[in-house]
């Protein structure tokens, strides 16, 4: 038996605009998805998952997701779940060269599903960690991220960017352009996420923003301020001047909302946090509903998004400096 854990992100610039090549810059939070997984006789797969905001369901399948499971939740997230642990465990099978070992796949998360916070980027992770371990092979996070990358890749029809893989496997402030990769050194970031309780489909959203980009310069061009704006971010943590951060993750959102992919309970939360005094505040992820992610030193942010009736849950988020890691 292995297992594994991997943590989830949070963008501090560049969501969206990073489909185009832009740079974004994901966070590592210590908020995990924990896998185990047991060797089985058979080539059988046996998926058991508690706490992804649904209730907890068990699959049991063999081969492909074509089985159709008996539980009490909205088939596309179970099948949505299921489609990125198949993929996941079939990588590991392939870095292992055991083509056909078939696994027991327990999940836990603290991370809910579709609201921005990288959820299942870091199941993927953690999912071919503890497989691979569980076959004899240990991978480089480098590894780790380059095969749940191809997971992503695969299950999201090509309409994957490396942001939210490569920050759960390697952990810290990551910068993402393209097929480039690299940590970035940050001061210390007094993060506070608040969450909607809801859920983006981040798919439609990209088309969303795909199909405005078609239609009028002035989306391109939103996009490509965008990039300006991480790229200045990006200069602003080097430096670990939050002040200067905070104002331009002010900036990276209005540039978001006027992409159409905002929301009113995004945009409560968010002024509920900069009226309570945060240095900045966004919505994190491709949008829709879900979470905001707020810079702020004080208590001030968190009570004031705990009065907010918009908001589900809020929490103050430590940055994860370590990415996918054993469970000891
Ligand atoms: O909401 P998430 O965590 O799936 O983030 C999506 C980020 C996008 O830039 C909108 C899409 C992508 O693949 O980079």
């Amino acid at each position: 038996m292995a297992t594994s854990t991997a943590p989830g992100k949070i963008y501090l610039f560049g969501e969206h605009a990073v489909v185009y090549g832009e740079p974004a810059i994901p966070c590592a939070i210590e908020q995990r998805a924990r896998v185990t997984v047991e060797e089985r006789r058979g080539s059988g797969l046996r998926i058991q998952a508690d706490d992804l905001t649904l209730d907890g369901f068990t699959v049991e399948y063999t081969g492909d997701t074509a089985g159709t499971p008996d539980v009490d939740v909205p088939e596309s997230l179970i099948e949505a779940a299921m489609g990125y642990v198949d993929e996941a465990v079939t990588q590991a099978r392939e870095a292992a060269g055991v083509p056909d070992a078939g696994f027991d796949v327990s999940i836990e998360s603290e991370l809910p599903l579709g609201a921005g916070l990288g959820s299942s980027a870091a199941v993927v992770v953690a999912a071919i960690d503890a497989a691979t371990r569980e076959l004899g092979t240990v991978l480089s996070r480098e590894a780790v991220a380059e095969r749940a990358y191809q997971v992503e890749y695969a299950v999201q029809d090509g309409q994957a960017s490396r942001a939210d893989t490569y920050c759960s496997a390697v952990g810290g402030a990551v910068r993402v352009a393209g097929d480039e990769t690299t940590r970035i050194g940050t001061p210390a970031l007094p993060i506070i996420i608040g969450y909607d309780g809801g859920a983006g489909d981040t798919g439609e959203l990209v088309a969303g923003v795909r199909h405005l980009r078609e239609q009028h310069s002035f989306a391109a061009e939103t996009i490509a301020t965008i990039g300006d704006v991480t790229r200045r971010g990006e200069e602003a943590l080097r430096a670990g001047d939050l002040a200067t951060v905070g104002t331009l993750m002010n900036f990276n959102h209005g540039l978001l909302s006027a992409l159409g992919v905002s929301s009113r309970s995004l945009s409560s939360m968010v002024w509920a946090a900069r009226d309570a005094g945060a240095l900045g505040a966004k919505l994190t992820g491709a949008g829709g509903s879900g979470c905001i992610v707020a810079l702020d030193e004080t208590d001030q942010a968190q009570t004031a998004l705990e009065f907010t009736p918009a908001v589900e849950k809020t929490f103050r988020a430590a940055l994860a400096d370590t990415g996918v890691e054993r469970d000891p």
